[in-house]
């Protein structure tokens, strides 16, 4: 199995590092092979090459199984224009792939309740929320530009869907919500944007070929208040590109830190990008500080999407769970009576206990 990594910027290398320390060890377990041929992307890739995404980068995912990402992006180029900017190669890697569903589970461990800012009843027991995020269109890649109007300029991003790509995103909803606890809310914003309403009819329609599976329509600004009102009330929250991206950052704090999230992005075929939902976290860059776990509950993602390797999967999260059982925490995740450990010294332990 080949993989492709990106380590990225930031505490990117950092945390990729010690996912495939545990996919070592899951190879060595199980008696599989991976190869890892790494990329540059983002920051690094500008340095290096002048470039965000190089083509070269693209090629090589292109081949792989599977693609290993950290993060990208901080301060040293956030002066750049917008399609040199890391970010741009981020947006360019996941349109070049296809991958147009980015899966954000959501779920609670026991150990870390009181690791999040929520109350602990308001988390209930068991909380699990998957996030099914468009991820190819919305206003992050319709027309987008800056004209010189009198008195200064004017600048537009243009929301823009299709009837067939809110198609594919919704049928991924729904099919994963059959295998969990059957519903589905759509968020979107159809009180205000043509594009919602077009969203909120075609996930209707498609809904309708699924009445096992409970549809439920959300405006945006109601879902941001209930997530942490009410958490439990959701199974699959479906939505647009930048809902999704909010959203699902928001939900990550149900889990106690943004640390903890993982993420799949996923297209027509078995290729797919993992990558934790955090950014490149440069107040904490080269200090060993980052939470790996979400990059390593990527890389468990990784297994069971694009490898099929379930058990391996589920050895993974069993890992994670045991190493929280034992009391050790990152900085981010830590609580009074826990065992504060860095992102090298987390990521061998997990390893330790597959
Ligand atoms: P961020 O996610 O990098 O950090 C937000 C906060 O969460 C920071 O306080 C950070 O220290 C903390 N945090 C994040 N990941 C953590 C981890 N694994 N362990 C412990 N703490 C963690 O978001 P930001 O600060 O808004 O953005 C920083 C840079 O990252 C920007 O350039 C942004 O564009 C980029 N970014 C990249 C991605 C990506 O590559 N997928 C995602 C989000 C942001
Ligand atoms: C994410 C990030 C990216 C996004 C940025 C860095 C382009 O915030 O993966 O959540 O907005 O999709
Ligand atoms: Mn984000």
């Amino acid at each position: 199995m080949k993989i492709a990594v990106i380590p990225g910027d930031g505490i990117g290398p950092e945390v990729v590092k010690q996912a495939i320390v545990v996919l070592e060890a899951v190879a060595q377990k199980f008696g599989h092979r991976f190869e890892f041929q790494e990329v540059l992307m983002g920051g690094a890739a500008l340095d290096a090459v002048g470039v965000p995404l190089p083509d070269e980068t693209l090629k090589v995912c292109l081949k792989s199984d599977a693609v290993l990402l950290g993060a990208v992006g901080g301060p040293k180029w956030d002066d750049l224009s917008g399609h040199l900017r890391p970010e741009a190669g981020l947006l360019g890697i996941r349109k070049g792939l296809n991958l147009f569903a980015n899966l954000r589970p959501a779920k609670v461990f026991p150990q870390l309740k009181s690791a999040s800012t929520l109350k602990e009843e308001v988390l209930g027991e068991g909380l699990d929320i998957l996030v099914v995020r468009e991820l190819t269109g919305d206003v992050y890649f319709g027309d987008k530009g800056r004209a010189e109007i009198p008195g200064g300029q004017k600048a537009w991003d243009t929301a823009v869907y299709s009837t067939h790509e809110v198609e594919r995103v919704a049928h991924v909803a729904f099919k994963i919500a059959r295998g969990r606890r059957r519903k589905v809310t759509s968020v979107d914003k159809a009180n205000v944007l043509e594009s919602s309403r077009l969203w909120r009819e075609v996930v209707s329609r498609v809904g309708q070929q699924y009445p096992d599976v409970e549809l439920n329509h959300m405006y945006v600004d109601n879902a941001a208040m209930q997530l942490i009102r009410n958490p439990s009330q959701f199974d699959v929250i479906l939505t647009t590109n930048m809902f999704g991206d909010i959203l699902s950052d928001e939900a990550a704090m149900l889990t106690g830190s943004l640390g903890m999230l993982p993420s799949a992005s996923l297209g027509e075929g078995k290729l797919g990008l993992y990558e934790p939902v955090h950014g490149s976290a440069p107040d904490i860059a080269g200090q060993d500080k980052a939470n790996p776990i979400a990059t390593i509950m990527s890389a468990a993602m990784m297994l069971r999407y694009s490898f099929g390797l379930e058990q391996e999967a589920q050895a993974v999260e069993d890992a994670v769970s045991r190493v929280l059982e034992q009391g050790y925490r990152t900085a981010d995740i830590a609580t009074p009576g826990t065992i504060v450990v860095g992102t090298r010294e987390m990521g061998h332990l997990i390893a330790q206990n597959l």
